[in-house]
């Protein structure tokens, strides 16, 4: 696997695979690498011969400093982690790279999508991510980029993103990929201590039974969803949202919309931790 720094040698290595002809797709990552960044290495492999993985924290997206400064930065495990899958090639731009000016006076703001849920809670995040994502995508020039669908909201605002722009490239989601005791892999699982790592699966436990009730015949989401709050507060969480949405495009559903998605984010000591879980109501 190569490693690189600099914008100029990620372009001059993607031109040689494009002459060969070969497809090349982007993983774009934080770092601090588990097997949930592994599996979307994995399916870019299988659209393209080439996979560039971006490992880079962006501070445009943190809208707090001391979640930037306390995130969790692991570059000589996550290039260890690449070379046992056989990505080609790791860019991990120092932050000079990427904002040489200190910043990025131009912004993406993608609306409707970004106003709530994430969005609402976390100040200018997708437009920090959204940006970010813009400018990988113009370093690398990608036939395809690789999302987890973990991060349901961050995905749609990828996709709306592209079609808006018009960036030629497709967008692949992954399904969450999650530990035994089915907690979503996060970088940020590592804050929990060890009582709160034995509560933390509650989160998805949650959302599985509201789904299930919905499914049962149940449509009075509000109620559902208000439920499913007292149940992570008696756990010992500080639930941010549970809601039920349009898988589409989050917006609340009407009677007859059947493709769902519930999503929920709470604190559980210092973790904030999010999940969804995507359906299709039958009935
Ligand atoms: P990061 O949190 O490192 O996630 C990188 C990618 O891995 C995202 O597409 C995310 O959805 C996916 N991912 C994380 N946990 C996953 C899991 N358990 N299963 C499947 N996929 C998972 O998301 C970001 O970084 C940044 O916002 C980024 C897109 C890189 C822009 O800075």
């Amino acid at each position: 696997m190569r490693r690189v720094e600099t914008i100029a040698a990620l372009r001059d290595a993607v031109a040689a695979w494009r002459a060969a002809g070969e497809r090349v797709a982007l993983v774009p990552t934080m770092g601090n690498l588990h097997r949930g960044h592994l599996a979307l290495v994995e399916r870019a492999q299988a659209l393209a011969q080439r996979v560039v993985v971006s490992v880079f924290v962006n501070p445009l997206q943190f809208d707090r400093e001391d979640d930037l400064s306390a995130y969790p930065r692991t570059l000589e495990q996550d290039a260890v982690a690449l070379e046992t899958v056989d990505a080609d090639l790791l860019f991990a731009p120092p932050v000079s790279e990427v904002y040489p000016e200190g910043g990025s006076l131009t912004r993406i703001e993608v609306e409707g999508v970004t106003s709530m849920l994430e969005g609402a809670s976390r100040p200018g995040h997708f437009s920090g991510v959204a940006t970010v994502v813009a400018k990988l995508f113009n370093m690398v020039l990608p036939d395809v980029a690789v999302f987890g669908e973990k991060d349901y909201q961050q995905l749609l605002v990828i996709r709306r993103l592209v079609r808006d722009l018009n960036v030629p490239v497709e967008i692949e989601g992954v399904s969450t990929v999650r530990e035994p005791d089915g907690l979503a892999m996060s970088s940020r699982n590592g804050y929990l201590n060890a009582g709160e790592r034995r509560v933390a699966p509650r989160l998805q436990a949650v959302l599985s039974a509201l789904v299930a009730a919905v499914e049962a015949g149940t449509t009075d989401y509000r109620a559902l969803e208000a439920r499913a709050v007292s149940a992570l507060e008696a756990d010992g969480f500080r639930p941010d949202y549970v809601t039920v949405r349009r898988a589409a495009d989050l917006e609340r559903p009407g009677e007859d919309d059947r493709d769902l998605v519930v999503l929920a984010a709470a604190w559980l000591g210092r973790a904030r931790l999010i999940d969804n879980i995507p359906f299709t109501r039958q009935g």
